[in-house]
């Protein structure tokens, strides 16, 4: 794993940002692997400047999302879809129909919504470059301590920690979702290349384990040492010390 320590979280998105532009003009028609969380907002926004004064074109791009919430309907403020149109898709020109994320709705059939999306990512031919974060607890997209680096997408249930995260996300605490779908480990690993994001000295602890702790399912993160083209970029403020 390469790693890139920036000053702030400025330049941490600014240079993911540029990583992933230099991706996208190098195979127009890339497939990408997109998480969600406090950390990639820098990169969305710098991506967005970047269509606007550089024409960064997105209109053959492909999509795919690490995560999606059980039992909230894309329609709901708090999930992921939102999150993604919000922040991201509605500023840029990519095509509705480029964009995947699994679908949390309430009363689908998870696990068939599970396999339909891992087959939908086979189906595109994979992805190219899958950006992701990291919890505090060494999650990576939803796959919590203890997930199989084996792992495919599926559903699963979220740990405490992450769920107390969260909650500054659900205003009045209201049906806070304990379980989600996420892509799986393997899923992860079978990505072309993956740009690991860290910022927030609530991330050090983690960040320290991934990078230099035995690798093992305790910190799912640390499977992204099991990969050969790997890059995380910490902010300072991600560094132990
Ligand atoms: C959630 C997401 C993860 C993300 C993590 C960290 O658990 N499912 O994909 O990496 O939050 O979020 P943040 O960047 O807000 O710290």
């Amino acid at each position: 794993m390469r790693v890139l320590v920036t000053p702030d979280y400025r330049t941490l998105s600014e240079e993911a940002a540029a990583l992933v532009a230099r991706a996208i003009r190098a195979k127009p028609d890339i497939t990408l692997g997109l998480p969600t969380g406090n950390t990639p907002l820098g990169m969305y926004e710098e991506l967005i400047r970047r269509h606007r004064d550089e024409s960064l074109d997105f209109s053959r791009v492909q999509t795919f999302n690490l995560d999606e919430y059980l039992g909230l309907a894309p329609d709901h403020p708090q999930s992921y879809h939102a999150y993604m149109r919000d922040r991201f898709f509605d500023h840029v020109n990519i095509a509705a129909e480029n964009t995947h994320i699994p679908d949390g709705s309430p009363g689908r059939d998870a696990d068939a919504e599970c396999r339909r999306y891992e087959d939908a990512i086979r189906g595109s031919g994979g992805i190219d470059l899958l950006i992701v974060g990291i919890g505090a607890n060494g999650h990576i997209a939803f796959n919590e301590p203890g997930s199989s680096f084996e792992s495919h997408t599926r559903v699963v249930t979220l740990a405490t920690q992450t769920i107390e995260n969260a909650k500054r996300h659900f205003p009045n605490d209201a049906n806070i979702p304990t379980s989600a779908i996420t892509i799986g480990i393997r899923t992860i690993l079978n990505a072309r290349r993956i740009l690991l994001l860290a910022s927030d000295p609530s991330k050090a602890e983690a960040v320290e384990r991934t990078l230099r702790d035995p690798i093992s399912e305790s910190v799912p993160a640390s499977a992204l040492r099991l990969h050969s083209d790997v890059i995380a970029i910490l902010d300072e403020s991600a560094r132990q010390r």
